[in-house]
């Protein structure tokens, strides 16, 4: 069986840490997104795996290679042929435009699996594949109950589980707050309706017709489902799978921790990391391969990349911290802050809520206002 993966989107919701790499590559409890779904979709039997890359592609193919997890990877780039000039540009096709340039790539078996590579889940595909082959429809769109629905594209079922609606963020009055999760299974004859060449959108051009013809089935999923988008559900999304006990590469105890230094469940820690005395790490932390973290530090809700160092009585709360950042003595760092990679936060400086810091910025003055230094 064969499974896609849409990995090729800009991550504008997450720079400036998406400005140096694939949100998918991102760690939760220290290891990259698209390698979780990979996991998953190799215990599901799926054999080869197409990667639709566009943005940074070449650090998602140098990253992962040709095989992961026993499964054979290949890659699909969102190269579109302009129409007038009838050039090739490097122009993002969006998530429909993208299935559809994968067509060669995926055509074999009757039904394929299509997965947005910004979830984290710990669903079991093959249900979702058991219930397509149950019910004869060209396409299969696992849905999820959310609170906000304006964000998601939102389903009306009939008592059957076919999709009768869908509409992509509803401003208002949504018919229901069943998301769709970003999980697909669709049939060759998806392929007929996305016109190639072309940017297209799967969830405003594609499911809302394919629901008019009766031809879209929805399966609701009950399991662990977050959809990372923003920093804050990156850090959500870290809480949840550590929570739920799915990290199985942590061993926190291995990593060189100073005297009285205090640690919360639930955090990943590398082994090679280093905490000084007297810190104390978590809930919800993971700390990168190689950290640094100094004496009467404070750590909690808050991601750290690898090869970071926090200095002496510095402390963090809610925010991600990039690649190879050096954080001075006696920082404060706010909710909500994303430090890129490569910066260098200065002894004694505080940023408030929500400061983005563009990456190998140098900052020696207090930020105290929501504002993005580039
Ligand atoms: P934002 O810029 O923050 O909205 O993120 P995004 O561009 O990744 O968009 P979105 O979260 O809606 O994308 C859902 C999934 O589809 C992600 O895994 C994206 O990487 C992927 N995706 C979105 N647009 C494209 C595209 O044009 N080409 C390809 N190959 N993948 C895409």
């Amino acid at each position: 069986m064969k499974a896609l993966i849409l990995a090729g989107g800009f991550g504008t919701r997450l720079h400036p840490i998406s400005c140096t790499r694939p949100k998918h590559l991102f760690p939760i409890a220290n290891k990259p997104l698209i390698d979780l779904t990979l996991e998953r979709l190799a215990k599901c039997g799926v054999k080869e795996v197409v990667l639709a890359v566009n943005f940074m592609a070449h650090i998602l193919e140098n990253t992962l290679g040709e095989s992961r997890h026993g499964m054979t990877l290949r890659y699909s780039r969102d190269v579109a042929l302009g129409r007038e000039t009838k050039q090739l540009s490097q122009g993002a096709l969006g998530t429909g435009g993208s299935v559809k340039q994968a067509e060669k790539l995926l055509r074999e078996k009757k039904s394929f699996f299509v997965l947005n590579g910004d979830i984290l889940t710990n669903s079991d595909y093959m249900k979702i594949m058991e219930e397509h082959q149950n019910n004869e429809k060209i396409a299969t769109i696992a849905l999820h109950r959310v609170k906000d629905p304006s964000r998601y594209g939102v389903v009306e079922l009939k008592e059957t589980n076919c999709i009768e609606r869908f509409i992509e963020k509803p401003s208002e009055n949504p018919p229901s707050n069943l998301a769709n999760a970003g999980i697909y299974i669709f049939n060759q004859e998806i392929f007929n309706y996305i016109p190639a060449n072309k940017r297209c959108s799967i969830e405003r051009e594609i499911f809302p017709k394919l629901a008019e013809e009766d031809e879209l089935f929805g399966h609701e999923i009950k399991d662990l489902w977050i959809d990372v988008g923003k920093p804050a559900d990156f850090i959500k999304a870290n809480r949840l799978w550590l929570e739920a006990g799915m990290a199985s590469n942590i061993n926190s105890m291995k990593a060189r921790l100073g005297k009285n230094t205090e640690i919360k469940d639930s955090v990943a820690i590398e082994e090679d990391a280093t905490i000084g005395q007297n810190s104390i790490i978590g809930p919800n932390v993971s700390l990168g391969k190689d950290v640094f973290v100094g004496y009467e530090v404070r750590i909690k809700d808050s991601i750290i990349f690898p090869h970071t160092i926090i200095s002496d009585f510095t402390t963090i709360n809610g925010s991600i911290i990039g690649e190879s950042v050096s954080i001075g003595k006696k920082v404060k760092i706010e909710r909500g802050c994303l430090i890129g990679d490569y910066a260098l936060i200065h002894d004694n400086v505080t940023l408030a809520q929500n400061v983005k810091i563009c990456p190998s910025k140098k900052i020696s003055e207090d930020i105290l206002k929501p504002t993005s230094i580039m």
